[in-house]
Parts: C-alpha cells; structure tokens; sequence
C-alpha cells in the first residue's frame, strides 16, 4: 500500500491504536524480550536523558522509574498529550527531532528506541541529537534491523528462505498492518541499509561502542511456533554511540 504522507502525520494518525498496542502487557515484543537487552545498554542515570519520538511515553516512565531525569519529545501532539495524561509530571513536549528545541550540551543521554526509522529526515535527527548531547554524551538507539526491513520470509514456517524482492540497499517507505488479538495497529516507517545511519552517526561525530541484534526469546516460541523462524535473524538492531 502507498501511502505519500509525512511519516510524521501517519504516526499522528495511528496514535491512539498505538497507546492501545504499546499500554498492553506482554503485547509487543517491548515487553516480551527487547525492553531487558535494551536497558542493558544505557549508562547509570546522569544529569538529564531525553527520550527521542517518545510516543504514549512508556520508555521515559521506565527510564523514570530506574533515576533518569527524563525529557520527552515527540513530533505527533496526540502521543505527547498521551504521555503527559500517564504522567502529568513528566516533561513532554511536541518537537521534530530533526529541529529539536533545546540549546547544545542540553542532555548527556539521548535515547531514541525504535523511532529512527520512523523519522523522515534521518541525518537531521541524528545530528540535531548529537548537538545536544553534550562532549562525551551517549545515544542509545534501538530500531528495526536493516535486514528485517529489506525482505520479508516466503512463509510463516520455522525454515522459511527469507527473501528480499528489492534491493536492500535503496531507502524505501514499507507500511504493515498488523492484527493481533482485538488490536490492530498500521506501522508505517522507512527502510534504510545500514550504511545510511553509520553516514549519519559518522557526520554527527558519535562512533558506536557497543551493538546487539535482539531477536525473539525462546518463550514467544513456546507460546506461538510461527515466530520460529526469526531465531534465525534480527528482528531489531540497537546501539550505544559516544560522541567525540
Ligand atoms: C514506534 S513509535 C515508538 C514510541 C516509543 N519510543 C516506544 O517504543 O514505545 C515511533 C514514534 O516516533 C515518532 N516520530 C516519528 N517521526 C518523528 C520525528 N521526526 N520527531 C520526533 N518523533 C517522531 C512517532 O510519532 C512515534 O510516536
């Protein structure tokens, strides 16, 4: 399905089926296996963490919840006025992350979980990131895998061959919908080849020390056989970068 508009207004648009996907325990891979490997990570708390397309906000009230001092921001005003609802004293603001509305050295951490690839101006964020990270200051990004967003597996079998139609590496919008249980939620985001964010991390000046590629735990086996066959690739690729 094509769908032209901003990435911005297509997560405005799915905000509230968003909150209903990501607020339910054990739902989403967040809360079955991604959140522990993530968290993992992150330097101790420090002065001052901003959470980057921080959606309804459930990473900031964790990150919260472990002594960060979090900011939030998202570009959608509808996730925002969410997250502001589930903790009115919380600081979240609506801001493009590509013109982010703090001064330089604002944050010492900046986390960006499974939002990069949903951004349309990738470098902009990046850099703009790096800008208010002070020297020394960390990114912590979780996104879909490179790998994951190229192709998609011929079938829902445990040996599937996963096939990538396109090419890997031409940048390209994807949109899925997915349903599970009463939920329904339509992910609309950009695939980008590896390359592309090590380009925008290199020119934002933040070099990468540490990376892992999440995939599904033995438990959402257990639970769903269908979801066998990703133990044989990455759902998520996360990083922690410093800048120089
Ligand atoms: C998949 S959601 C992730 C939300 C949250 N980090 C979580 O994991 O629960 C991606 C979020 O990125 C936000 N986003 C997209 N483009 C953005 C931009 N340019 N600046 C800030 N946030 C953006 C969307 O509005 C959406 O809330």
């Amino acid at each position: 399905m094509s769908d032209d508009r901003p990435l911005s207004q297509a997560w405005e648009a799915v905000a509230g089926d968003w909150a209903a996907w990501a607020r339910r325990p054990g739902h989403d891979s967040y809360w079955r296996f991604h959140r522990q490997p993530f968290f993992q990570l992150l330097p101790a708390p420090g002065r001052l963490t901003l959470d980057i397309g921080c959606g309804e906000g459930r990473v900031a009230r964790d990150l919260k919840s472990l002594g960060h001092n979090v900011v939030a921001v998202d570009v959608s005003p509808t996730m925002v006025r969410l997250a502001k609802a589930a903790d009115p004293s919380m600081q979240v603001i609506v801001a493009d992350a590509a013109h982010l509305p703090f001064d330089d050295g604002f944050a010492d951490l900046a986390v960006a979980f499974m939002s990069l690839h949903d951004m349309d101006d990738l470098s902009a964020a990046v850099g703009e990131t790096s800008r208010v990270l002070g020297p020394g200051g960390v990114l912590c990004a979780a996104i879909v895998h490179p790998i994951n967003s190229a192709g998609q597996f011929a079938s829902l079998d445990e040996g599937a061959p996963f096939v990538v139609e396109g090419s890997y590496l031409a940048s390209h919008r994807y949109q899925e919908t997915v349903e599970r249980g009463d939920l329904r939620m339509t992910f609309t985001s950009h695939h980008r080849p590896l390359q592309e964010y090590f380009a925008a991390l290199e020119s934002a000046g933040l070099s990468v020390e540490a990376l892992r590629e999440p995939t599904v735990d033995e438990s959402s086996v257990i639970e769903r056989a269908d979801r066998a066959r990703w133990l044989r690739l990455p759902l998520f690729l996360d990083l922690r970068a410093r800048k120089r």
